[in-house]
């Protein structure tokens, strides 16, 4: 495995992996110690394509009795408004047929914001309740939006907030139109973790692939810590692990 290491600082790591077989296990083995280490380990768990690697290896090790998730909760970060969880591009959906229902993750402990709540204040404001009762969440699993964004967290929220029901910028729904048949049926809206909520994890694990993730990835790392670039409040975490393929890296001067 030929992996590109870096301990940038003491909070912050950054590997790169151009296979995508190896940047899954590698994913995986970050998985696997916080589930050793703790087997009732809280996992927040992300959407999009960053993630689809990770998990398929998840499912393998599972398949072949190497991590096992039956005592493991679950939260997601967001949710699209107005997609119930039958609709192919909901991300309960999605993490239905990409782990869940491949795994021994008990029903129970999965907890995913309902989009279709006819009260979403209340809704967003039950999910901070569960956040805090099952919380904190020992690994957070992050993509990264080509605009900086982390859950549904579009540029200008602040740091401060918790789980709450947000707009999505135009550049976020143009990104996600590729999912569904028309930019049109893309939801105008999403509940989602908020920036506090995920910076209350105690260790993050940030993914991100491709050319079209270059210039979000160096401000994220390198620029300005500000709420315009969600991401960048990972420098201000204690534990955050970044994983990049070289083309997502390409930017980057802590790593030359
Ligand atoms: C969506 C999700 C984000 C995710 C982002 C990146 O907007 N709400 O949580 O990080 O997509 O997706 P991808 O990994 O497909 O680039």
């Amino acid at each position: 495995m030929v992996i590109k290491q870096w301990q940038v600082n003491p909070s912050l790591r950054v590997a790169v992996i151009d296979d995508s077989q190896e940047y899954a296990q590698f994913a995986a083995d970050c998985v696997c110690r916080v589930l050793q280490a703790k087997p009732a380990a809280v996992l927040g768990l992300a959407t999009g394509s960053s993630p689809i690697g990770l998990y398929k290896e998840l499912i393998a090790r599972y398949k072949s009795g190497r991590i096992d998730f039956s005592q493991v909760r679950t939260f997601n970060l967001d949710e699209y408004v107005g997609l119930p969880p039958e609709h192919p591009q909901s991300y309960r959906y999605f993490m239905e047929e990409n782990l869940f229902r491949h795994v021994n993750v008990k029903p129970e402990n999965i907890h995913i914001p309902s989009g279709t709540n006819t009260d979403l204040s209340k809704e967003a404001e039950n999910y901070a309740q569960l956040l805090a009762t099952y919380g904190p969440v020992d690994l957070q699993v992050l993509g990264l939006g080509g605009n900086g964004h982390i859950g549904f967290n579009e540029p200008g929220t602040p740091f401060s907030s918790r789980t709450h029901v947000v707009q999505l910028a135009e550049s976020t729904i143009e990104a996600n139109s590729r999912f569904f048949t028309s930019k049109e049926q893309v939801p105008r809206q999403a509940v989602t973790m908020g920036v506090a909520d995920i910076m209350a994890a105690r260790e993050i694990m940030l993914l991100a692939s491709g050319e079209q993730k270059e210039q979000a990835i160096k401000a994220a790392l390198e620029g300005e810590v500000t709420p315009q670039v969600p991401a960048s409040v990972l420098q201000t975490h204690n534990n955050v692990t970044v994983i990049l393929d070289p083309a997502a890296a390409a930017l980057l001067d802590c790593i030359k």
